[in-house]
């Protein structure tokens, strides 16, 4: 949710501070701040709003300073004004936090009790104030193992403390965190973005890991205080990642890349002769097939795996159930013997689907759980049995598009592998499967080439509150992904409905005042919606139609109707994908929300 980053360096780190945080910005965007230590002294500089409010705030008056650490802000305890934004500070210690503090209430009775004041609603600010109490009493690296002992909940944490102007020092437990190390400094970061264009090697941390970077090297210890021995590696991203290419936005720089992430999957993933390889994930290729499935994910990711629900049960004939990580976590699930997990997520940092992660693998290691992940390097995808890579690339737009086709790209291939070992599906069938993704990839292009279409469709809602999307099969949850997507970024009402089940209520909201989005593409009962259609036609609906047969929408007599090249049973979601991702785009530019920033929201879920 929050980003921290801390830098020491031979030079000043003002600048790359700044560079690291607007980096991060996507991981929240309501606060932002900055402590460098020089002569001994503290200097910091703090601005409520986006990030460009502290960079203003740092042009007028500079810090300087070799080490420092920022932090950009996604409020949890305490609303996100000055008072409440990172660094937290006490007389000699001052740090920046990801995560909760569960037991801050306790520990803050405490500490006043012992003289300690505070000034912020946060949680965090019991840590510097703890870690200074401990200092005052013990060795630096005890005072630190104690600190962190007496913790509840989630933290990444980087801190200074003005004695030591040399030393950098970091902990993580259940919030992401890595190092990175070049010729001139060393830096803590919660994701490797942060340190693109810096370093040149990381270190990833892990749960329960703390230490101290230096100039001369890394210090690294578990709870215990056991000193723990890690190698270094590349850096996994370049700068231009975070670049926006010269689009106007992330997201719309996200939607363009589909097609070339579509081929990367399947060059990754098919071999010549059609076979399809998850290197990554032996235990699919090795073991028996599972009688069960149950697939775990949050928001977008969920949607997801509510489309591969239908795929896996019509060519595997084994139950698939599909939920969402908060509430599978809570309610005692029986999950079974012979039972594959299949874990969701574009960042592999996501609370609620981590901790899904960590029941399973507790309750049933048995069984097989499978990471479906775009951060390889994230706790979701390391910590799995096995990991199928999204290979989408960085996607810093909060609002998911690239992230989101690539999951149902590894779906479909995960689908079509199952099937051929299941001996269900003639070598035939699978290649003409496999040849129909090909071709999505360049059906994408052409929708991509003109989206005058789309531009005309966002005009049906300039004067609208919101917006209802229908779907059947797996077009149904495209429904509700299209109206999440919508949410998010335009702040419209929006839902998505399976076409059936609309007149069983929502159909009461139908006036011409709202715009229903209709995805009726041949392959999944285009009758039956066709005459879902007409209900809402019937009652002034105002119908955008998103269709793969020109006749489909020529019988329609749409408001606007929105085609799609003609897919097949699994390529058909990926191509409609194009479309809804668009819409969802084009209205918020319309309606001049921030895009890649939209309001309350955070990329990475990092706590409950
Ligand atoms: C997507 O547009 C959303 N921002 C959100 O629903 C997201 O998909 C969800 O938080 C899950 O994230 P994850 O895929 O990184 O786990």
């Amino acid at each position: 949710m929050c980003g921290i980053i801390g830098a020491l360096c031979d030079h000043d780190v003002q600048d790359e501070l700044l560079g690291s945080l607007r980096r991060m910005e996507y991981r929240g965007y309501d606060s932002a701040g900055v402590c460098m230590l020089n002569g001994g002294s503290f200097q910091q500089a703090k601005a409520p709003g986006k990030l460009s409010n502290l960079e203003r705030k740092l042009a007028d008056r500079p810090l300087s300073g070799r080490i420092g650490i920022g932090h950009t802000r996604w409020a949890t305890h305490g609303e996100p004004t000055i008072i409440n934004a990172h660094p937290h500070i006490s007389s000699s210690v001052a740090l920046v936090h990801n995560g909760i503090i569960e037991n801050h209430h306790e520990l803050r009775t405490r500490l006043s009790a012992q003289g300690c004041t505070f000034v912020s609603q946060t949680d965090t600010e019991v840590l510097p104030h703890l870690l200074e109490q401990k200092i005052r009493q013990q060795e630096l690296l005890d005072a630190w193992r104690e600190m962190l002992a007496e913790l509840e909940g989630a933290y990444a944490i980087a801190a200074i403390i003005r004695s030591l102007p040399g030393s950098l020092w970091f902990a993580r437990k259940g919030s992401p965190l890595l190092v990175g190390r070049s010729a001139h400094g060393v830096y803590v970061a919660s994701d490797a973005l942060a340190l693109a264009g810096l370093v040149d090697e990381v270190m990833y941390i892990d749960d329960h890991e703390w230490g101290r970077l230096t100039l001369e090297g890394i210090e690294l210890y578990d709870l215990s205080g056991k000193p723990v021995d890690r190698e270094w590696e590349p850096l996994p991203v370049a700068a231009h990642d975070a670049e926006k290419g010269g689009f106007p936005h992330y997201m719309l720089k996200e939607i363009h890349e589909q097609p070339a992430v579509l081929r990367r999957i399947l060059r990754q993933y098919v071999r010549e002769g059609g076979e399809i390889m998850f290197e990554h994930a032996s235990f699919l290729h090795e073991k028996p097939l599972p009688k069960r499935i149950v697939m775990v994910a949050c928001g977008t990711s969920y949607h997801a795996a509510l489309t591969a629900r239908y795929w896996l049960e019509r060519y595997l004939k084994v139950p698939v159930e599909v939920d969402i990580a908060s509430e599978y976590r809570y309610r005692d699930p029986v999950i079974g013997q012979s039972t594959l997990l299949v874990v969701l997520s574009q960042s592999g940092e996501t609370a609620d689907t981590l901790e899904v992660l960590r029941m399973f693998k507790q309750h049933t290691p048995e069984n097989d759980a499978l990471a479906l992940c775009n951060v390889p390097s994230s706790s979701l995808a390391r910590e799995a049995d096995g990991l199928i890579e999204l290979l989408a690339g960085p996607e810093i737009g909060v609002a998911s598009t690239k992230a989101y086709m690539a999951q149902l790209a590894v779906l479909a291939l995960l689908t079509l592998f199952m099937a051929r070992r299941a001996g269900v599906m003639p070598e035939g069938s699978l290649s003409e499967h496999l040849a129909g993704l090909e071709r999505a990839a360049a059906a994408m292009e052409g929708l991509l080439a003109d989206t005058s279409a789309v531009r005309r469709a966002a005009e049906q809602f300039a004067d609208v509150r919101g917006a209802l999307y229908l779907g059947r099969g797996p077009c149904y949850p495209m429904a509700l992904e299209g109206a999440l997507k919508l949410k998010e970024i335009s702040y419209l009402h929006a839902e998505g409905y399976a076409a059936g089940e609309m007149k069983h209520g929502p159909i009461a909201l139908i006036d011409g005042q709202l715009p229903v989005v209709v995805i009726a593409p041949r392959q999944y009962h285009l009758e039956k919606v066709i005459s879902n259609l007409h209900e809402v036609q019937a009652r002034g609906a105002r119908i955008i139609l998103i269709v793969d047969m020109p006749e489909t929408g020529r019988s329609a007599n749409a408001a606007c109707v929105l085609r799609v090249p003609e897919g097949d049973y699994f390529s058909t979601p990926l191509l409609v994908c194009i479309p809804l991702q668009l819409l969802a785009y084009e209205v918020a530019c319309m309606l001049g929300t921030d895009v890649d920033q939209p309001r309350n929201l955070a990329k990475s879920v990092t706590v409950e």
